[in-house]
Order: C-alpha cells, then sequence, then structure tokens
C-alpha cells in the first residue's frame, strides 16, 4: 500500500502537507514510538504507521473532538498500534506519562487547521460566507472570537492584531472594532471583516491576499492560544525524545517559524537537521494551495549535552 492511501481512503478531505519528506526525516520504524500531536484527520499518523509496520506505535493527539473521530475511524484499522488521545499537545508530558510512555522516538507537528475546521462552515475560520465568530479549534476552550472582540479594550485589540496578526493596520481596525461594537457587539465573521475593510482605506488594502486575512489569523491565535501551546511542547520535547530521536514541525507563518528555529538552536539536547527550513515543491502547491506557506523544520535529540 502506498503511503498516501489510509485503510479507510485517507487523504480525500485533508491533504498530508509534506508527507514524503516528514517520512524521509522521521525515519519511522517497526518497534519505534512516534507522536503526532496534530492527528486531524490522522493523514501523516497513517503514513506513519504503514512505515513502522508492523510494530511501530503511534500515539495521536488532537483537541478537537470531531477531528479525533475521524482520525479514530481512518487509523481503526492499525487495532493497538495507534492510540488517538483528546488532548492539547502542550500537555505531552503529562498524556505521556499517563500512558506509561517514557520516551518517544520522534515527534511530529503539523501546527494549525485541518481543511475540516477550515471550510467545514460553522466556526467562522473562513471570511468567505456568514459563520458565527467562534473560531475555538476545542470546544471546551472558554472564549470566543466574538468574546475578545466584545469586551478587549482598544489597546489590547490593537497589540493583538499587530503582534498575532502582523497587521500594519492594528490601531484604525481596533478603534473601528470598539466603534462597531457600540453601535451591535460582535457576532458574525461578515460583520467583521465589513469592519476590517472599512477601518483600512481602499488604496492601502493588501493586494495578494484578502484585506481580512491577518486579523482573523491573530484572533485564532489568541482564541486557541497557539502560541503559548508551542512554546510549551518545543520547551518538554528534547526530554521526551530518545537519544536520536526527530522532532519535525509544520508550521505555517513567521510568527509560528521563528519560535521554531530559535528553540531548535537554543535547545542543547538539538541537532539541527535542517539549516534552512523545507518547503513543498510546485507540484504539491498546485495540488494542495494549503501548503503553500508550509515551513517544515527538523531537530535530532542528541546523546549527550
Ligand atoms: C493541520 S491539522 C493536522 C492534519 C494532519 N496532520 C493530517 O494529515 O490529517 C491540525 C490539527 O491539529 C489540531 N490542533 C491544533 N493545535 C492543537 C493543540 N495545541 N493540541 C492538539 N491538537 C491541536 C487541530 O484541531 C487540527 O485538527
Amino acid at each position: 500500500m502506498s503511503d498516501r492511501g489510509g485503510p479507510s481512503g485517507l487523504g480525500s478531505v485533508h491533504l498530508p502537507v509534506l508527507l514524503d519528506e516528514v517520512l524521509e526525516f522521521l525515519k519511522p520504524r517497526s518497534g519505534g514510538i512516534y507522536v503526532d500531536g496534530n492527528l486531524g484527520l490522522g493523514g501523516h499518523a497513517g503514513a506513519v504507521l504503514r512505515r513502522s509496520g508492523p510494530a511501530g506505535r503511534l500515539i495521536g493527539l488532537d483537541w478537537d473532538d470531531r477531528a479525533l473521530a475521524l482520525a479514530r475511524a481512518n487509523l481503526a484499522g492499525f487495532g493497538e498500534r495507534a492510540t488517538c488521545v483528546r488532548g492539547n499537545f502542550a500537555d505531552l508530558q503529562q498524556i505521556l506519562a499517563e500512558l506509561g510512555v517514557g520516551g518517544v522516538d520522534g515527534i511530529l507537528l503539523d501546527l494549525g487547521l485541518s481543511s475540516l475546521q477550515l471550510d467545514g462552515g460553522e466556526r467562522g475560520f473562513s471570511f468567505r460566507g456568514s459563520e458565527l465568530l467562534d473560531m475555538r479549534m476545542d470546544d471546551r476552550t472558554p472564549e470566543t472570537a466574538a468574546d475578545l472582540l466584545n469586551k478587549l479594550s482598544r489597546q489590547e485589540l490593537a497589540d493583538l492584531f499587530y503582534y498575532f496578526g502582523e497587521e500594519r493596520q492594528a490601531r484604525p481596525i481596533a478603534a473601528m472594532v470598539v466603534a462597531e461594537r457600540t453601535r451591535q457587539p460582535f457576532r458574525t465573521t461578515d460583520q467583521l471583516v465589513d469592519t476590517v475593510s472599512r477601518a483600512i482605506p481602499k488604496r492601502f488594502h493588501p493586494r495578494k491576499i484578502h484585506v481580512a486575512t491577518r486579523v482573523f489569523q491573530a484572533l485564532r491565535i489568541a482564541v486557541n492560544r497557539e502560541l503559548d501551546n508551542l512554546v510549551k511542547i518545543l520547551a518538554v520535547a528534547g526530554e521526551l525524545l530518545k537519544p536520536g530521536g526527530r522532532f519535525c514541525v509544520i508550521s505555517f507563518h513567521s510568527l509560528e517559524d521563528r519560535l521554531v528555529k530559535r528553540a531548535f538552536a537554543e535547545d542543547q539536547r538539538f541537532k539541527v537537521i535542517t539549516r534552512r527550513p523545507v518547503r513543498p515543491g510546485e507540484e504539491e502547491c498546485r495540488k494542495n494551495p494549503r501548503a503553500r506557506s508550509a515551513k517544515l523544520r527538523v531537530a535530532e535529540r542528541v546523546a549527550e549535552w
């Protein structure tokens, strides 16, 4: 069976990004124990399980119960070799301890959203259409994007758009958000898109991306505490990997990539395997536009440090 087809036809909903490269660096082998911190629909996980047959084990985490249910179904054919857990990868150390796993041979992170979350509607991740401004990947997260828009001060909103969205027009957007919410509280994505478009003079609208892309990214990062979670796992991964074990991280924007690059360079338990990030080729980007911004960095746990 190829690495791309799963036991139940994986890959039709969410194409795993940089799959060949991940397998090449992770080097799954029979008897090894691997962690996929972003199980999604189980695309990468299924390929790691196939490569590590007959006795490799995969522990997959996702905090989205809908993604997890699909991953469980998609990986059911691997039986006890696959363990799917609902949890935040930031808690990986505790999750492995609860499973009685001492050290692992590889960790993969494929950060961000799955196509299911982005295109599946309902959760307000997309600026197309009109959906409730939720943006929680894990529905146990206390605050939605609408809650933040309706609650934070103008300064806090400006900081959020600037730091998490790298949005240069953060201040006028924050001012327009505050003006809009006094008229009516934020509820839907189209209301936010309209507010952002009105806040930025037409001549400053970006050409290559949607005018609200950065604001949506900023809110999503804040709601899900994405950077905090990444910092936490980057700090413990060196401890959880066995010597020679590999840590592969696929990130999708510069804020994440910068954190990964710095952690790999500064943590003495790691040897950097990829001096420069690995990017998908043209062919992959054509087949899977979501791959365009992907960057893979890999580090290896050294024996002594
Ligand atoms: C890009 S998708 C992963 C797709 C997967 N590699 C595949 O091939 O199907 C990212 C997934 O990670 C999950 N996720 C994001 N942050 C997480 C976190 N801190 N802990 C656990 N899961 C997380 C999301 O819910 C989403 O399902």
